[in-house]
Formats: structure tokens, C-alpha cells, sequence
């Protein structure tokens, strides 16, 4: 079937079987190879991508699936050359090592604070339990987050007298 899919902000059109995964269709099709795939299963977390803004596992989700809707991978993150604030916080915190979770973790975390802004490092280990990680351990990615949460100001609507 043909697909049109919004990715990182730009359309592009493919046809695809009907049994390519959406992992499949970024790293192969559209060279996007910063989305990992690791167990294939829903497991691990590394294939963790946006579909209109929310977190999704890319090698459980048909490619048909994401036809007309909007995907966000590691690529788009950055504007202008500069990281996104995740991860600028992942690298000053050194909060990966091989990297194979990372982008998946960082996708997750975009998220995460998206909806919570500013959450307690409860909130942050609990959001990020479905990213798994065989190196780093948990510690240093909870403190990045955070970092990220820390920095971030209240909404306007959020002070007082509004
Ligand atoms: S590769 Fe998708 S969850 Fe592991
Ligand atoms: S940094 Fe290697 S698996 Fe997480």
C-alpha cells in the first residue's frame, strides 16, 4: 500500500508491504538509523519513536499504521544544529555508553515531560521503565531528566493572578 507519513516535519510518500514495521520504514526506506531495534518484541524500548507527539514501540507498529500521521525520531530533535535540552542534559550528564537505548530513552523522555513538566525522580524512573538499558544503568538518565525538569520555567497560566 502507499503511505504518506509526516516525518520529522516533512512529508514523504512510500509504497510499502503491508507487514513493514515502522522501524523498518525509517532505517531502511529513509536512512533515519538513529531509531534502534533491538529485541523486536515490544521489550526493550530502543524503537521508541512519536506518533503525533506520543511515545510508540516502531517495531510493533505496522508502517500502514502510521499512514497520514505525524512520527518524530532522534533525528528531528535538534533545530538548528543545536541538541534539544534531553539531549544536551544525556551528554553533560553521561548518561549513555554504547548508546543502543539512548535514542529511545530520549524519544520517551520528550515526552514524559511533555505531559509533566515537572516531575519527581519517582515519576521520571517509573515514565522511563520501559526503556531498557544494558550499560549505563538508570541513575545518571533519572538525572538528566531532571536536569531538563529543573530548568524548565512554569507556564505563564501557572503564576499568579491568572
Ligand atoms: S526493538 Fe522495539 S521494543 Fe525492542
Ligand atoms: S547505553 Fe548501552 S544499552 Fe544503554
Amino acid at each position: 500500500m502507499n503511505v504518506t507519513i509526516e516525518v520529522n516535519g516533512q512529508l514523504t510518500s512510500r509504497a510499502v508491504p503491508d507487514d513493514r514495521f515502522l522501524c523498518d520504514l525509517l532505517r531502511d526506506d529513509l536512512g533515519l538509523i538513529g531509531t534502534k531495534v533491538g529485541c523486536r518484541e515490544g521489550v526493550c524500548g530502543s524503537c521508541t519513536v512519536l506518533l503525533d507527539e506520543r511515545p510508540v514501540r516502531s517495531c510493533l507498529l505496522l508502517a500502514a499504521q502510521a499512514d497520514g500521521r505525524r512520527v518524530g525520531t532522534i533525528e528531528g530533535l535538534a533545530t538548528d544544529g543545536v541538541l534539544h535540552p534531553v539531549q544536551q542534559a544525556f551528554v553533560d550528564h553521561g548518561a549513555l555508553q554504547c548508546g543502543f537505548c539512548t535514542s529511545g530513552m530520549v524519544m520517551s523522555a520528550v515526552a514524559f515531560l511533555d505531559d509533566e513538566p515537572h516531575p519527581d525522580r519517582e515519576q521520571i524512573s517509573e515514565a522511563l521503565a520501559g526503556n531498557l538499558c544494558r550499560c549505563t544503568g538508570y541513575v545518571k538518565v533519572v538525572e538528566a531528566v531532571a536536569s531538563v525538569a529543573a530548568t524548565e520555567q512554569p507556564a505563564a497560566s501557572d503564576g499568579p493572578g491568572r
